[in-house]
């Protein structure tokens, strides 16, 4: 499979060079700087990302590209455009003033085939605190803004270009372009990387990996677990056996519904009732982090229960997604940090079984591609992120299956009526979370004393960053007075206006 490899200096744009490449259908994979694999057949071209670092600190990034220089094109990107200068006997010095926003790209060779099909004049996006002074020996310049003069530029010799702006941000109006240009005619790639693909690599890969093992999968309801599930069932068929553990923690009727809908998909399901056993639990705990050790204890228990039930199993398979496990540099060290998968923490190492990750590769966006292109019901593929510990972690102090009732009915409530007018697809995430207070109200002649639900939508890319969604206020009123008026118990609502930061989205 042709790929990609992006050296990650640190920016906080390399995540979305990997989507560029990938949204044309080109495979690529991120590194942290000191950790970029050698080349091997598969490998294209070099992308070297920017950096909130300076080439002139004593302790600067750096990154051996001898196996690289030479035999496959590279692009150096603002930090990396900075370092191919420096590394070449070219000069940066700190800029005159901080350039950051846009600027407008003049450009002087529109015979170089990394600026084809670029306007004269067009709009990039500069961020950064240095600027090249002098281009390395042996290079020469391709385009200039009226304060940047060495803004892109390429060596005579080799397959070598280096850029000062950023493409890969939305406001580089030409950057899909220009990225285009360097990974289509300068590295060669054919752009075959679609979903259909990925499935049939996929599954024959898979076949490879597990042989005639028993595989077991934790399914979760979410998006990611059952993408992975239906990847499993084409390559081993009835040898894949997913596990849907209830927690009494999930939305309404919710496991009853999923359950059904796994079963239709001719997933082989064991459905696990543990509400109980959580119940029982989390009974007086009121402390979040506390309440998630119990959760991710109990859902380890339960589940290996069920597992130990399976056998000749030697294969535990699950949704991790590329987000999860990329490895982000640090650019004060080589230490990388790495994100615990929060839904499945510990499973692995307590089952002695081997692990199998169809996703890992893929963002959560390309993998309801994937889910769509395997034809799963967009009920599935389309549903919102749903936190591993539940509603436990949406019913602030302790959980009650009385709470847990009232939430749920609320809950639905909230998003039926989402779905109903057409906005559930405009939210990334919502939910009702149940407060830990109760208020004076009057309904009919009588004074009531009761509790308050607080009503949460977001707007979001990856959960990371999320804004409140302005939802219309004829919605609000008439959701408000459903719950009002049909959830036992709950006399009062109140939208969440916060966005994160500074909040965050789950309450606790
Ligand atoms: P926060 O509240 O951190 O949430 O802004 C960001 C995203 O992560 C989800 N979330 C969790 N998911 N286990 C999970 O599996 C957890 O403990 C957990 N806490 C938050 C949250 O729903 C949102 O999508």
């Amino acid at each position: 499979m042709e790929k990609i490899l992006i050296a990650d200096f640190g920016s906080q744009y390399t995540q979305l060079i990997a989507r560029r490449l990938r949204e044309m259908n080109v495979y690529c994979e991120i590194y942290p700087f000191n950790k970029v694999p050698r080349p091997d057949a598969d490998v294209r071209g070099v992308i070297l990302s920017g950096s909130p670092a300076s080439v002139r600190d004593a302790g600067a990034p750096q990154i051996d590209l001898t196996p690289f220089s030479g035999h496959l094109p590279i692009l150096g990107i603002c930090y990396g455009a900075q370092y191919l200068a420096q590394t070449n006997g070219g000069e940066v010095l700190p800029s005159p003033s901080r350039e950051y926003g846009r600027a407008m790209l003049s450009i002087g060779d529109a015979s170089d085939p990394l600026m084809q099909g670029l306007d004269a004049q067009t709009q990039v996006w500069m961020s950064h605190g240095d600027t090249i002074q002098t281009l390395p020996a042996g290079a020469h310049l391709l385009a200039s803004t009226s304060d940047v003069k060495n803004a892109a530029y390429r060596f005579d010799k080799l397959p070598v270009w280096a850029i000062q702006f950023h493409p890969e941000v939305y406001h580089t109006l030409q950057g899909m372009q220009l990225l285009r240009n360097f990974i289509v005619p300068i590295c060669g790639c054919r752009q075959d990387w679609t979903p259909d693909n990925f499935v049939e690599q996929t599954v024959a890969q898979l076949k490879e990996t597990v042989g005639d093992d028993n595989v077991i999968l934790g399914l979760s309801g979410g998006v990611d677990s059952s993408v992975a599930a239906i990847l499993l069932k084409r390559a081993v068929g009835d040898r894949l056996h997913c596990i849907f553990v209830d927690s009494g923690l999930l939305r309404y009727n919710e496991y009853e519904e999923v359950l059904a809908s796994y079963k239709d998909m001719g997933l082989n399901v064991i459905g696990v009732d543990a509400s109980e056993r959580f119940y029982a639990d989390l009974k007086g705990v009121t402390d979040p982090e506390e309440k998630r050790k119990i959760i991710g204890r109990d859902f380890v228990e339960t589940f290996n229960e069920a597992a130990s039930k399976i056998e000749n199993a030697r294969w535990l398979a699950q949704g991790t997604i590329y987000p999860d496990v990329v490895e982000s540099a640090s650019v004060s060290g080589p230490a990388a940090k790495i994100k615990s998968h929060h839904n499945v923490g510990g499973l692995p190492e307590k089952m002695h079984l081997k692990v199998v990750e169809p996703l890992r590769l893929l963002f959560k966006d390309e993998v309801r591609r994937v889910g769509v292109s395997l034809g799963m019901p967009q009920s599935l593929i389309g549903r919102h992120p749903f936190p591993g510990p539940g509603l436990a972690i949406r019913i602030i102090g302790d959980i009650t299956p009385e709470k847990v009732h009232i939430l749920q009915q609320v809950d639905k409530i909230f998003i039926d009526n989402l779905r109903r007018e057409g906005l559930y697809d405009k939210v990334w995430q919502a939910g009702a979370i149940l407060l830990p207070i109760q208020s004076v109200g009057v309904m009919g002649d009588e004074r009531t004393y009761e509790r308050c639900v607080a009503l949460r939508a977001v707007s979001s890319v990856d959960g990371m960053t999320a804004d409140w969604v302005h939802l219309p206020y004829e919605f609000l009123a008439q959701t408000s007075n459903e719950i009002i008026n049909k959830v036992k118990g709950v006399n009062r609502v109140v939208y969440d206006i916060s966005s994160k930061p500074p909040a965050t989205i789950e309450w606790e």
